[in-house]
């Protein structure tokens, strides 16, 4: 079979409506707006408010994607929802979700690869679309953050945010030349020490341990994340765009995880692409995880750099480690 099997056909984005600056950490922290900018590229980040979850969040991009994609919730026959930070352990926030929209045909179950998510939910939307076994999967890439970042840490407060962006992912009809032209996924779980959240969890259940060490909010060896984040985007670049058949002189957009400029900086040099081709939204929302990509395809959208038959290069790495990428004919 050839691809592109899918094709994504609606996308939308919901950006919590509180901005935190670097100002405002100034504040509360030891730290400095200069820091922050110079080292991380960040200048401001959303935050959901205290009802807001995953779930809710996704419930208003979702609601756009599927309008974008002119289906309604019925049509849809998978949710994957991608990230670090559910609404609750158990059941899943696309069971939560499910309900919100009424998606009353569809298999729903999260996707946990960190910051690679929406690139790993892609993929496995594929996967159900070349199969058969469906017409349109609905994948969010969505974070709280905020609820498991340590607001006394200065060297992991100050990067992270809240946001969900959603996209329909379609059957692409044959002899179609939108969609998906290549994706790659890989991980290496020895290097989980390295940024993880050692407590809460079934390993580590929360106790007053746990609490008083503040081991139910992210740990992260910073330095070391940022040399492997750079590495292995780069071979994610190679990888994709080898499997479509094409150079970095083919892509017209990069749209790169974001977490730090610098590591997108290194990622758009390797793979020969220019600045003016990266789509950087870090400055405005911070790092978002799994709903990085997808608020970021939202940014060049809604700026219009972000056109039909346009061939764009996703590229993310995150916790686990794992890490993807993505060649998509628009
Ligand atoms: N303000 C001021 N100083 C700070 C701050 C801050 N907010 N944070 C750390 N520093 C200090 C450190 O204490 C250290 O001081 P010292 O030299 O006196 O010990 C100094 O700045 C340098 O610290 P480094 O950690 O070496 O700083 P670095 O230049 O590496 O920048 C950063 C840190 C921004 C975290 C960088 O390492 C980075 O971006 N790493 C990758 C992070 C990342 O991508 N994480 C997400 C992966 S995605 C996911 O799965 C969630």
């Amino acid at each position: 079979m050839q691809r592109p099997f899918a094709a994504i056909t609606g996308l939308g984005v919901h950006l919590p409506s509180l901005v935190v600056t670097n100002r405002d950490f100034e504040q509360r922290l030891d730290t400095s707006d200069q820091w922050i900018v110079e080292r991380t590229g960040i200048r401001e980040r959303r935050y959901a408010a205290d009802g807001e979850t995953v779930s809710t969040m996704a419930q208003g991009a979702a609601t756009i994607a599927m309008g974008r994609a002119g289906i309604t919730a019925v049509d849809l026959d998978a949710i994957i929802v991608a990230t670090a930070t559910p609404d609750r352990i158990l059941p899943s926030t696309a069971c939560y979700l499910q309900a919100l929209i009424g998606a009353d045909r569809a298999a729903t179950f999260d996707l946990a690869a960190a910051c690679s998510g929406f690139i790993y939910g892609l993929t496995m939307a594929e996967g159900l679309l070349a199969s058969g076994q469906a017409e349109h999967v609905l994948v969010v890439g969505g974070e709280k953050l905020s609820s498991i970042t340590d607001m006394h840490d200065r060297s992991t407060a100050i990067l992270f945010g809240d946001g969900v962006g959603a996209v329909v992912v379609s059957r692409a009809a044959p002899g179609a030349t939108r969609g998906l032209l290549s994706s790659f996924i890989k991980s290496d779980g020895r290097l989980a020490p390295l940024l993880y959240v050692p407590g809460g969890g079934t390993a580590e259940p929360l106790s007053e341990k746990v609490l008083r060490e503040r081991s139910m909010y992210m740990k992260m060896a910073g330095r070391e994340v940022f040399k492997h984040a750079v590495l292995t985007m780069a071979e994610a670049c190679d990888v994709a765009l080898q499997r479509a058949g094409l150079d970095g002189d083919d892509i017209d957009l990069l749209v790169p995880h974001q977490a730090n400029i610098r590591i997108i900086d290194a990622t758009a040099k390797h793979a020969g692409i220019p600045p003016e081709k990266v789509v950087v939204t870090v400055d405005r929302y911070g790092n978002t995880s799994a709903a990085s990509i997808p608020m970021a395809l939202a940014d060049a959208e809604a700026s219009g750099r972000l056109t039909p038959g346009k061939i764009v290069l996703l590229v993310a790495f995150g916790a686990g480690f794992t890490w993807g990428s993505a060649v998509i004919r628009w």
